[in-house]
């Protein structure tokens, strides 16, 4: 059998700046404001995320490893031989280990918007792992991925942990879950993490840690926001607020105004803020089994194992093309 020693390809193919600036103003002008939760992650907002991570009122991150971990043997035996394995929002790339060993795929694909953290952590991945593949892309998670030439197979399987699903609405996870179902063929597969419907107390607390880093890394999206648009939004004059929507099963994040306010956009547009407004930066919704295996298979992806720890708080779910 022939082995591809590991190279790290490092590919931009970066969104144009103004098309984020524009996706931004639209959200700060919105009668209703939001940010779109990709701008959470700059360098610092990606440090913080790690160390959410790290949380213990955090349990999703620790309870997907530990599942990831203790099942490798049988996802490896679901998933199969020689795969590309495609990650889309790969972060720090820390969740593919667990599977990298038992799985040994024929090339590893991470993607993600947030550049220099993704070639600092695909290049250490690479260190870890140098008989393995990697062709690291920078670029929106529902770009269309190229594989390397050498690479191009019709066995591929897209690994998107952390629940990152959730942060879809229902209606955008099904676009999301079409996408994948076309990047893939009929012949792929999609192991996925799905953070599970539970007691709102737990959720509650995951969203409000203790320490206060959960509402650092939702304010630091306004300091990103201010780098990309040259705006003075004063992080101080804003709460976090996170709370469980049991109507909706999602968890809502806010930050809201704590005074009436204006910020200047590139000295050009006024934003106003009145005391109690929010800015809507991230939804996470919840699913049974059931209810996240209905959503895939109207995108034409069947559940064929899944795995869960001993409190079911957290599911991993692995999917064929139907
Ligand atoms: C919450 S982290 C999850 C990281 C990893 N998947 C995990 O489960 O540990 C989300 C990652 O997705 C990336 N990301 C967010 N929005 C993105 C987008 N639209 N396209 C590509 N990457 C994105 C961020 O830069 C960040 O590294």
């Amino acid at each position: 059998m022939s082995q591809v020693l590991g190279t790290t390809e490092l590919n931009t193919v970066f969104d144009e700046d103004s098309v984020l600036k524009q996706e931004l103003l639209e959200g700060l002008l919105a009668e209703k404001k939001y940010i779109n939760p990709k701008f959470f992650y700059d360098e610092a907002g990606s440090q913080l995320f790690e160390k959410i991570m790290q949380l213990p009122e955090y349990y999703p991150s620790r309870t997907e490893m530990a599942l990831l971990e203790k099942h490798q043997d049988e996802i490896a035996v679901a998933i199969g031989e020689n795969k590309v394995l495609i990650e889309p929002g790969a972060g720090n790339c820390e969740k593919v280990q667990y599977i990298l060993p038992t799985l040994q795929p024929k090339c590893y694909v991470p993607i993600d918007i947030s550049a220099d953290f993704l070639f600092e952590s695909a290049s250490n991945l690479q260190t870890k792992f140098p008989h393995v593949h990697i062709h690291a892309v920078a670029d929106d998670m529902k770009a269309k991925v190229d594989v390397p030439e050498k690479f191009k197979t019709n066995h591929k399987v897209v690994f998107y942990p952390g629940s990152t699903i959730g942060n879809y609405k229902p209606i955008q996870a099904l676009e999301f879950l079409k996408h994948v179902r076309e990047l893939v063929g009929k012949e792929g597969g999609l192991l996925i993490g799905v953070d599970l419907q539970k007691d709102k107390e737990i959720l509650d607390a995951a969203y409000n840690d203790k320490d206060g880093v959960t509402a650092l890394f939702n304010l630091n999206v306004l300091n990103h926001v201010n780098k990309l648009l040259d705006s003075d939004i004063d992080a101080e004059l804003f709460e976090h607020v996170a709370f469980y929507n049991e109507e909706h099963c999602r968890i809502e994040m806010h930050l809201e105004s704590k005074v009436n306010q204006q910020c200047s956009i590139d000295n050009l547009i006024q934003v106003n803020f009145s005391e109690s407004e929010r800015i809507h930066t991230e939804y996470s919704y919840k699913y049974t089994i059931e209810s996240f295996s209905q959503l895939a298979a109207q995108a034409g992806l069947k559940l064929e194992n899944y795995w869960l720890d001993d409190d079911e708080l957290f599911s991993v779910q692995y999917y064929v093309a139907l």
